[in-house]
């Protein structure tokens, strides 16, 4: 993946995010949708991984199949809100190793509290794709992908949902060479840090709390 930022403007993510969006659609609706975009984001996000071909037979002749090589796979969910985009892109690549990194956003400062750090073994052999929903103010996915780079990953993708140009540009100074993949560049960020037009906060959109 060579561009910095990559928005997945697909009907179906469109269609499906703009019904993430609207403040009636109930917690179920809202967790179903997001599993199923995805579905769809993690199409996107493997798009070029490496192949290799396989020989098999079909009922009529002898092929070279083409398979995926191999390449290890960690996924990294930022938590809480990041597990909604993991539990569906497992649902796609069941054999991933998966991670997890646990940064609050302090509400005065908007500045990440890291909480928890738990990341798969020989992460530098492996592409890694963190996720979490909202790109937002991007200083915990700056320090997310920090702590990472610091474990040893090199090949990293950000994937997101909806993403804000103060974030994206916030993750294009901090990690230029981190691909970012989202369904939607937003407005601005509101004077709280929340993502305008967004879809409100996401863990609480997911998960049913206030
Ligand atoms: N986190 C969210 O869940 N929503 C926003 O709009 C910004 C950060």
């Amino acid at each position: 993946m060579t561009r910095h930022l990559t928005i997945v403007d697909h009907p179906l993510v469109q269609h499906k995010l703009s019904i993430m969006r609207d403040r009636t659609t109930s917690t179920a609706s809202f967790r179903q949708l997001l599993r199923e975009i995805s579905h769809l984001l993690a199409y996107e996000v493997t798009r070029d991984l490496p192949m290799t071909t396989r020989t098999i037979e079909t009922p009529m002749c002898e092929m070279e199949a083409p398979m995926i090589e191999g390449k290890k796979l960690a996924l990294i969910s930022i938590l809480r809100a990041g597990n909604g985009l993991l539990d569906g892109i497992l649902d796609l690549i069941p054999a991933a190793r998966v991670g997890f990194v646990g940064l609050y956003r302090d509400e005065e400062t908007l500045q990440p509290v890291q909480y928890y750090f738990k990341v798969p073994e020989n992460l530098g052999d492996r592409l890694t794709i963190v996720v979490d929903p909202m790109l937002a103010t991007g200083n915990s996915s700056a320090a997310a992908v920090d702590l990472l780079k610091q474990a040893g990953a090199r090949d990293i993708i950000f994937l997101c949902l909806l993403a804000a140009p103060e974030g994206v540009e916030r993750m294009r100074q901090a990690h230029p060479d981190v691909p970012v993949v989202t369904a939607a560049l937003d407005e601005k960020l509101n004077e709280r840090g929340y993502i305008l037009p967004g879809l409100g906060d996401a863990g609480d959109r997911m998960f049913g709390t206030q």
